[in-house]
């Protein structure tokens, strides 16, 4: 089996080899792969990602390429710069090349509508890769962590770390508050943000109706919450204004809950220029987070952000990789969930994974025993 596979790449190789030999033709810059699929038997994937500005999108885009490669398929990997037009040309262009299926990210999962009515035209099978697309029946499968309970992971982590809850994440814990919070989600146009904040809110509203948690500015709201695109800088902007609107009267800020690590750390840069001391003793909040992006996970090792959640990026390429080759056979994919991902048009069905919390204590049993990052760059921060 194992040689026959090799046989067929081998030839799959050398006939692309010749053709790219031949015309001269190359993929334009980051393609993996420009040529049109399929003239020699080889599928061709397209893969839109996001963004390479955080660490995670390029961590997912290199392990669904590997997978796909190993599975014997050609790969068309781009990333979207965070801009909308640019990732849908992208996947235009995927299309109108030939590849056989889309794997996809999306930067604003009610904008891709006319690409992938184009895809269907042509029979090519769209996977949403992490992120929802909304309003089109043309996504066919979804694969993603349960994002409702990553937010109410990130919320019961504020709640340990402000001892409101036993380090269980169950039991009362030794403290009843009140404590000031204040409250940030993702960007409202990827459908991710709403449920972390809903699992958040959910979680955290007992707290705040018995007044053990204030958010001292009122901002409870998403659309007051949100931060388009998930972009430290914007974090850090609100985050100063918060502290200037709220907390120039010398009360103190005890909690912030933050969905992604890159949002924490504009927060907490944010925090330490307004005199937040480094450790939690001297006075830096709890701050929450997502991804366990390195510069983050050193952070908590160093007791300065509080938490994050891992969610193991590369379990979600293989998952997508399995989906892929299902349809590339022919067959449907398995899905563990039919029920919770309704797109407005459609429930999608889904492939749920499964996310931890991560706290300084954990750091080497959740992240390095399992190989997502070793113990030099845990303490150096750096990938
Ligand atoms: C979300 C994703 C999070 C985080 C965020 C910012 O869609 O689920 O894990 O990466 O985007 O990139």
């Amino acid at each position: 089996m194992k040689s026959l596979k090799i046989v067929a790449l081998g030839a799959a190789l050398a006939l692309s080899l010749a053709a790219c030999a031949g015309d001269g033709a190359g993929g334009g810059s980051g393609e993996s792969s420009g040529a049109p699929a399929a003239d020699d038997g080889t599928k061709t994937v397209g893969v839109a990602m996001p963004t390479q500005t955080s660490e995670r999108w390029i961590a997912d885009g290199k392990a669904v390429e590997d997978g796909l490669k190993a599975a014997g398929y050609e790969v068309n990997l781009q990333f979207g710069n965070d801009d909308i037009p640019t990732q849908q040309q992208q996947i235009d262009q995927m299309i109108t090349k030939g590849v056989d299926l889309l794997i996809v990210a999306s930067i604003d999962g009610t904008a891709l509508a006319n690409q992938l009515d184009a895809a269907a035209e042509k029979g090519i099978p769209v996977i949403a890769y992490d992120r929802l697309i909304n309003g089109t029946k043309n996504v066919d499968f979804y694969v993603t962590f349960d994002n409702y309970n990553v937010g109410v992971q990130q919320a019961t982590s504020l709640l340990v770390g402000l001892g409101l809850l036993a380090e269980d994440g169950k039991a009362a814990g030794a403290e009843s508050g009140p404590f000031n919070v204040e409250l940030f989600a993702g960007s409202l146009d990827d459908n991710n943000a709403h449920f972390f904040w809903k699992g958040a809110i959910d979680t955290l509203k007992p707290f705040m109706d018995d007044g053990k948690i204030v958010v001292k500015s009122g901002q409870t709201d998403i659309e007051k919450a949100a931060t388009l695109r998930w972009l430290q800088e914007t974090a850090q902007k609100r985050m100063e204004d918060l502290l200037t609107s709220t907390y120039s009267d010398g009360s103190k800020l005890d909690g912030v809950l933050s969905p992604y690590d890159g949002i924490s750390r504009g927060i907490i840069t944010a925090l330490q220029n307004a005199g937040y001391g480094p450790g939690q003793d001297a006075g830096l909040p709890i701050v929450t987070g997502q991804d366990a992006e390195i510069a983050s996970v050193k952070l908590i090792n160093d007791g300065v952000q509080f938490s994050t959640i891992f969610k193991d990026t590369r379990k979600l390429a293989t998952q997508a990789v399995t989906a892929a080759e299902s349809y590339l056979k022919g067959e449907e994919p398995e899905a563990n969930d039919t029920e919770t991902y309704d797109n407005k048009v459609k429930i999608v069905p889904s492939y749920l994974l499964e996310s931890d919390i991560v706290y300084a204590n954990n750091i080497k049993s959740l992240l390095v025993d399992s190989g997502y990052w070793t113990d030099a760059q845990v303490a150096s921060g750096q990938a």
